[in-house]
């Protein structure tokens, strides 16, 4: 029996910023495989339609939505989409993140509110989308994709990414703790050093990629990066059932970096 089967996902985020595997096309793919019906929605479409190709390459099942999560009206636009398509939604499964490096004093007003507007603000308003459904329904599951630096200080900073990563872990178990009574679990999802197209993305002009790669294995107890497969299969778990007395969680997936 596949563990995902006939469940309806929507990926938000699903491609990826580089050649390779980014967390969420990663985590598309892995649902499909397990029988989930996934929606993969991007601001690219090209992002998003690879992913969806992937999967159908595969025999799964995918739809493509090309939507920008800073469009207010996109959590409208998700629903619809997933009710055109297959009739609800079980799984959110909300990835979008970016970062811009500084502390307090290099940060200004509008790069913090940029961050928080596509960190959190609009995983809230995904959520406040899909929960009626969810909750008409009795079941859902929500997983957020946080960072370890909710919870951990790099050596540089960055301070409105971990502000508002550390916000999206307490947002998972708001909705956790408010819609436990209609079956809806929602947690986060925690990556520490992850090797992704994503993480050379935000790289700074000095240093090589593969310097980088060194640098972030070597802070790793287990002396290796992960890979986007360890958050794919993390997802996997948190929206299966067999995750069905699990809701409120923040899951650290990070090699042993804060244990
Ligand atoms: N790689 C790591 O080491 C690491 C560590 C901690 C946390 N994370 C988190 O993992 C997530 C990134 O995972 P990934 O590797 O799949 O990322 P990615 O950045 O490669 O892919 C994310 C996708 O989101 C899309 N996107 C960006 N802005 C968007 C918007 N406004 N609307 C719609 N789509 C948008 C991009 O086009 C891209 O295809 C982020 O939330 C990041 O904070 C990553």
């Amino acid at each position: 029996m596949k563990r995902m089967k006939d469940k309806r996902v929507a990926v938000i985020g699903a491609g990826s910023v580089g050649k390779g595997w980014g967390n969420e096309k990663a985590a598309a793919v892995r649902l499909a495989r397990e029988g989930a019906r996934v929606l993969c929605v991007d601001r690219k479409e090209a992002a998003a339609s690879e992913t969806a190709e992937l999967i159908r390459a595969e025999g799964g099942e995918a739809q493509v939505l090309c939507a920008d999560v800073t469009d207010k009206a996109a959590g409208e636009i998700v629903m619809n989409a997933m009710q055109a398509h297959w009739g609800g939604v079980d799984v959110l499964d909300y990835n979008v993140g970016i970062s811009q490096r500084g502390g307090v004093l290099e940060t200004s007003d509008a790069s913090w509110d940029q961050i928080f507007e596509i960190n959190l603000t609009a995983a809230m308003r995904l959520t406040r989308a899909v929960l009626p459904a969810m909750r008409a329904q009795n079941g859902g599951a929500i997983i957020y994709v946080s960072s370890l630096a909710a919870v951990y200080s790099a050596p540089y900073s960055y301070v409105s990414y971990e502000v508002s990563k550390a916000a999206l872990v307490r947002l998972a178990r708001s909705v956790a703790r408010e819609n436990a009574q209609y079956g809806i679990r929602a947690n986060s999802i925690l990556p520490g050093m992850i090797a992704t197209p994503h993480v050379n993305a935000y790289v700074d002009k000095e240093t090589s990629p593969e310097t980088l790669a060194a640098q972030r294995a070597a802070m790793v107890p287990m002396g290796r990066q992960g890979t986007a497969w360890d958050i794919a299969n993390a997802t996997l778990f948190l929206a299966s059932d067999e995750a069905n007395y699990i809701t409120g969680v923040d899951l650290r997936v990070d090699g042993g970096l804060t244990a």
